[in-house]
């Protein structure tokens, strides 16, 4: 008898990144290197789901095949019901926005020229229109008109940051990805920067998956948390869950010294619990 797996049966909603069987193996001279090991992870419509793990358990590679710039050794990734794969360059950036952890902007470029560039790539829009698109989203990251012609060495860490965030959603994707938002950014930019995130999940009805360390980052924007240990997914679910999974990684990230901390964030957003 021939052995099927069971038909895939997404728990509720709609599956934004359905991710099944993800084998990531990274070849050096003398060496085979396993990062992902049957990886799944499944994210529903308009979740923020936050992927935590120790440095160097892929989740910026994750964040990267999601998007379609690089394939897994094995396994299925569909984004938005599409396999990542056949997303391709300009099909990734209508449908998904990416923060990345050093996103750097173009230095020559101005604020404006920046945020409008994924546009302008596509060359379809008028100057003006582009022009206009750009000014808009310059706006909704909480910059000002005169913001708009600064260049990114004039810019403060905040500010490099939600120029980056309005590049990515300029052309309103309906998934954003975030690797390390606030991570560089002083307190207040960080506080400021979360904020921002979460009015712009609310009102544009984003899908967000975030990659943090950061506790505080973490209780104020998740819906649920994805861990990355062992190679895989160990617990996918609503914070309190995740904090309750025994597991010496979490233990570690969520109980250890930082445990206080995390039991009074989980009474400050009661949401999350
Ligand atoms: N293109 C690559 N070639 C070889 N190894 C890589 C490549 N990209 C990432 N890695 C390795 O894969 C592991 C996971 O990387 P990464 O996803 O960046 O980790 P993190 O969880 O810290 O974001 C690391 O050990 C990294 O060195
Ligand atoms: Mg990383």
């Amino acid at each position: 008898m021939v052995d099927t797996p069971a038909p895939y049966q997404p728990t509720e909603g709609t599956p934004i990144v359905d991710i099944r069987k993800l084998w990531t193996v990274f070849t050096t001279p003398g060496k085979r290197f396993v990062v992902h090991q049957d990886l799944d992870l499944t994210v529903m419509q308009g979740e923020v789901l936050s992927i935590v793990g120790g440095s160097g358990t892929g989740k910026t590679v994750l964040l990267r095949q999601i998007l379609g710039l690089e394939r897994p050794a094995k396994g299925e990734i569909h984004v938005l019901g599409q396999p990542a794969a056949e997303l391709g360059q300009r099909g990734a950036a209508s449908r998904i926005g990416m923060l990345f952890q050093h996103g750097a902007l173009f230095s020559a470029f101005s604020v404006l020229e920046n945020i409008a560039f994924p546009l302008r790539e596509l060359r379809t829009l008028p100057a003006a229109l582009v022009r206009e698109a750009a000014m808009v989203k310059l706006q909704m990251v909480g910059l000002k008109p005169e913001d708009a012609d600064k260049m990114p060495s004039d810019l403060s860490g905040g500010m490099i940051k939600r120029v980056a965030l309005a590049r990515a959603l300029v052309m309103d994707p309906p998934l954003l990805l975030l690797d390390e938002p606030t991570s560089g950014l002083d307190p207040e930019s960080s506080d400021g920067f979360v904020t921002l995130l979460r009015s712009l999940h609310r009102d544009l009805a984003l899908t967000v998956i975030m990659v943090t360390h950061d506790l505080d980052t973490l209780f104020e924007l998740s819906t649920r948390i994805a861990v990355l240990a062992d190679k895989k997914v160990i617990v996918i679910g609503p914070p309190k869950d995740v904090i309750a999974f025994q597991h010496p990684f979490i233990h570690d990230f969520f109980l250890g010294e930082r445990g206080q901390r995390a039991m009074e964030l989980l009474r400050e957003y009661p949401f999350a619990v």
